[in-house]
């Protein structure tokens, strides 16, 4: 195994609001490996962003670690360590100051990080569009001309522009076009081999991942559910959670229908906001749901090299409980 880029230890980040205490992030421990493209999924509200803002620094955590090639990343980072990890956001259409020049809005990054000679700037950015699959054109224009392909193009840029190791990509094709989505797919994936880089790429997209990971994290309320390399874990899921995200995606052909695993219990979308105060945050929703499951937290178990579970079917204390269909 090589040395991890980032190393993620029970990391929490706990908000106190008025109606009580939201784990947004519960002690998750995660890493991330050079070259890698990790996709960390799950469903709306489950921690993903609070995962981003963390790693980027937006936020400290409420206990737990990070470190970057093994320095530690708190929340006053000091400036070369900032440029090491850069972030894309979920929607193109706010990203961009739209008083700005897209020429501007990548000369902000050049600028925060001294990156090269202030009159060398235009040619630097005129590059990076050009990286990014757009005409230099398109250097004095305003993000109202440009579609949002194009600006998520250009936020991609942007993020490069500092020549960063990592990328935290959240849900960066989730307000796209379908046949848009594909083509900035495609573009990160050519991107992340010519520049050597590492991605986090949070969705809630199950299948965006399929093409794009080398692993997938799946979470559920702030919690790792399951982690694994991903066609392992498309072809055979270990949590009741994964499985059933996986047999939502909507599939094209009887054969590939044929190949998700079955889910053929309600999905109890209501039972969800169920308090769980201790045990499985996935017992008011999971079919196979024992007394186990409501009184005590199953750990993240490992069932194979490199895959691990938080399910205590895996971990035995139930046994022959799950039969898979
Ligand atoms: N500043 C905050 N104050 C209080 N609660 C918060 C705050 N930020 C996030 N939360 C809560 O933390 C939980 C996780 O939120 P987060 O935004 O990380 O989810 P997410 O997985 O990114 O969801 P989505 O798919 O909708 O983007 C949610 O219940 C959310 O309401
Ligand atoms: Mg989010």
């Amino acid at each position: 195994m090589p040395e991890a880029l980032l190393e993620i230890r029970g990391l929490s980040k706990h908000y106190v609001t008025r109606t009580g205490v939201v784990k947004a992030l519960d002690g998750v421990t995660l890493d991330v490996f050079p070259g890698e493209t990790l996709a960390v999924v799950g469903e709306s509200g489950s921690g993903k962003t609070t995962l981003a803002n963390l790693v980027l620094g937006a936020e400290g955590p409420t206990s737990g670690s990070l470190r970057f090639q093994g320095q530690e990343l708190g929340t006053n980072r000091a400036l070369g360590l900032r440029r090491q990890i850069q972030y894309v956001q979920q929607n193109p259409m706010t990203t961009l100051n739209p008083r700005r020049t897209i020429f501007q809005s990548i000369q902000v990054p050049l600028q925060t990080h001294r990156v090269g000679l202030t009159n060398d700037h235009r040619k630097r950015a005129a590059e990076l569009l050009q990286v990014v699959g757009m005409s230099p054109e398109y250097l004095d224009r305003f993000p109202s001309a440009l579609s949002g392909g194009q600006r998520q193009r250009v936020a991609i840029a942007r993020a490069l522009a500092v020549e960063p190791k990592l990328l935290v990509l959240d849900e960066p094709t989730s307000a796209l076009d379908v046949s848009v989505q594909a083509k900035v797919l495609a573009l990160l994936i050519e991107l992340q081999a010519r520049f050597r880089l590492t991605y986090v790429f949070i969705t809630h997209d199950l299948s965006v991942v399929r093409n794009i990971a080398d692993r997938v994290m799946v979470m559920y309320r702030g919690k790792v559910a399951e982690i694994g390399p991903t066609a392992e874990l498309f072809r055979d899921p270990e949590h009741p959670y994964t499985r059933m995200l996986i047999s939502s995606i909507p599939v094209v052909s009887e054969e590939e229908e044929a190949l998700k695993p079955q889910w053929p219990w309600e999905r109890n979308l209501a039972l969800d906001s169920a308090a769980v105060s201790q045990g499985c945050p996935f017992a008011p929703r999971c079919p196979f749901a024992e007394q186990a499951c409501w009184a005590q937290l199953p750990p993240l178990t490992m069932v194979r090299e490199d895959h691990y579970s938080a399910c205590h079917m895996v971990s035995g204390e139930i046994p022959n409980k799950l039969v898979k269909t």
